[in-house]
């Protein structure tokens, strides 16, 4: 039985607008195994992003519980066995590529030679000729491929990527999901994608889709909103 890495009970949020409540997620109950292939999928404003910040940790439930049985107390999570993969740009402007993939190495304190593992995040995604670049000087898709190799290079257990090919065109999206699949293949990671891309969610394993904050599980073919 493959180990249980987040286990969630009646999971909900909801934020304040004008001192009124408005729900995000209400009562999900669901696990994540170590090797699971996730899309979540849901309209815009569904709770997909609300969902992928709770199972980082990043957020706080407004009830309901959830733990990480197989990785531990929520505070020791992120960068090193969590990665997650913002829905907005989110590398840091003054710093390089190189720097900017190095940074959850850096944040974990890991052992190991990082400009070798940085090298190798970059290289999986054929980025070795933007290493020396700045933010600023690259597309909004290159800016995406970049965020996945920071997301790899520290060999979470755990990858939650929000909209990662969103400014990717198709063949683009679908080889950075080729070489994201080949890399994590084997290695027992689970990997959840928020995507509005049906070819996206074709290549997981499970669709969790989201209608107005409830999560529903299933394997069936998506129907992408
Ligand atoms: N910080 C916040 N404050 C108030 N409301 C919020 C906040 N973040 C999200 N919401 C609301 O929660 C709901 C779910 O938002 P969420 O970002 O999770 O949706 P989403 O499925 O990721 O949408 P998209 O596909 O557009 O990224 C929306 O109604 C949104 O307006
Ligand atoms: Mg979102």
């Amino acid at each position: 039985m493959a180990d249980i890495l987040i286990e969630a009970y009646s999971l909900s949020r909801s934020y304040r607008q004008g001192g009124v409540p408005i729900g995000a997620l209400a009562s999900a109950t669901f696990r994540l195994y170590a090797g699971d292939r996730v899309a979540l999928i849901g309209r815009s404003g569904s709770g997909k992003s609300t969902l992928l910040h709770l199972m980082a940790g990043l957020d706080v439930p407004s009830s309901g519980t959830i733990t990480w049985p197989a990785l531990g107390p929520v505070e020791t999570l992120l960068p090193k066995k969590i990665s997650l993969v913002f829905q907005a740009p989110s590398l840091l402007e003054p710093m390089s590529v190189s720097e900017n993939v190095a940074l959850p190495l850096l944040l974990a304190k890991a052992p190991g030679d990082i400009d070798a593992a940085v090298a190798a995040a970059l290289a999986t995604f054929g980025l070795e000729n933007l290493a020396r670049k700045l933010p600023e000087e690259l597309s909004g898709g290159q800016m995406q491929r970049v965020a996945m190799a920071r997301a790899i290079v520290g060999n979470p257990s755990i990858i939650l990527a929000d909209e990662p090919t969103g400014q990717l065109d198709q063949p683009t999206g679908q080889a950075l999901l080729d070489a994201l699949i080949a890399h994590l293949d084997g290695s027992g990671a689970a990997l959840v994608v928020a995507t509005h891309d049906p070819s996206v969610a074709a290549r997981m394993n499970a669709i969790w889709r989201i209608e107005h904050g409830v999560l529903v599980e299933s394997a069936d073919a998506p129907e992408v909103a």
